[in-house]
């Protein structure tokens, strides 16, 4: 038998992606010619801060940086919309796997879940940087794993009109309801202070007893030729929280169609969604640096790539390997309390 080989999108040939109500949808983005190679060219280290503890200089500036990329011309990639249809092209079926057009690509439910993230908010926090002409600019993190950040932060939920706002959000979740880290849809509310005990449980048993090998954590191998269909590979944390915060956030029209950002195809939409992942990207470093958790060194995990457009509207090629080490990526995450790794407090 060969050796597998990397799951790869088939960049070139992007088709309608497939909406839970089985409905398709066009979320291609330009075509693109002239890939490159990613080079890393980080020369600082920006923090990611905390959502729910921004100042208005920031707050300012995140508004700025958001109304500016939606007002880009709509065929230009870094559009807003054109960012979110990334996301709809990557995990709807817009691509099929190179070399097995029969297969289509996937990034969530395997190994691919933290990875592909990361590089999708590493080019939207350039190109925010890129339209605000600050190098500096971070993407914030909703802190649902910390109680003061169990709530949508109010960044996102200001009645005047505000290019963070998206009306598309369960009108029974907005503050002060609290977050219900493990919500299923029907879930009556708890009282705050028994859900936010309960939420940093769910955080101890996913982060803690229930990832305990790589597989538990980043998910099931996804290779050349594997159907992503029936894999079933979601890690811990894309089941638990992550899923449950994308379902707790969205409007329900029915319970299969929680948009914007309980359906993949939409989740972009929301502003919201890039410090969701944010705080799942933070996970990962989490685990990696104070849980005792490594890093796959599997081949097919490492060489697999995504491309990308990049500020300058260029489209560029990316490797897994190239987004481990955070410094070459030219952020980190604030160092704030973590309530849940002693669940006993
Ligand atoms: Cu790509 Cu939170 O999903």
């Amino acid at each position: 038998m060969a050796l597998a080989d990397p799951a790869l999108p088939d960049f070139k040939d992007c088709i309608d992606a497939t909406q839970p109500n089985k409905t398709f949808i066009n979320c291609c983005p330009p075509a693109a010619s002239g890939i490159m190679d990613y080079v890393p060219s980080a020369t600082t280290v920006n923090t990611r801060i905390p959502a729910q503890s921004v100042g208005s200089d920031y707050y300012n500036k995140y508004m700025e940086a958001i109304q500016t990329m939606k007002n880009l011309s709509p065929s230009d990639p870094r559009n807003f919309r054109q960012q979110a249809n990334v996301h709809c092209a990557y995990c709807d079926g817009g691509y099929n796997q190179l070399g097995s057009p029969k297969l289509f690509y996937e990034v969530h439910n395997s190994w691919l879940f933290f990875p592909w993230h990361r590089w999708y908010l590493y080019f939207f926090e350039k190109i925010c940087q890129k339209l605000i002409n600050d190098d500096t600019f971070t993407l914030p993190f909703w802190n649902w794993d910390a109680s003061q950040g169990m709530q949508i932060p109010y960044i996102y939920t200001s009645s005047v009109i505000s290019p963070l706002y998206n009306c598309f959000r369960n009108p029974d979740h907005l503050p002060p309801s609290v977050i219900d880290l493990d919500w299923s849809y029907g879930d009556k509310p708890e009282d705050p202070s028994t859900q936010i005990k309960w939420n940093l449980s769910t955080m101890y048993t996913q982060m803690i007893t229930q990832s305990k090998t790589q597989t538990d954590f980043f998910g099931k191998a996804y290779r050349a030729g594997d159907d992503i269909t029936t894999l079933d590979g979601a890690g811990q944390i894309e089941q638990t929280p992550h899923n449950n915060v994308h379902s707790w956030t969205g409007t329900a029209f029915d319970q299969s169609n929680l948009i914007d950002m309980g359906a993949l195809y939409s989740a972009a939409r929301d502003p919201i969604f890039y410090a969701h992942h944010a705080n799942v990207d933070r996970m990962w470093t989490i685990w990696l640096n104070k849980l005792g958790g490594s890093n796959f060194t599997d081949p097919d995990w490492l060489n697999a790539y995504f491309i990308f457009y990049n500020e300058e509207a260029n489209p560029v090629r990316v490797r897994v390997k190239d987004c481990l080490d955070l410094t070459n990526l030219g952020y980190q995450y604030e160092d704030v309390p973590i309530p849940w790794l002693d669940v006993s407090v």
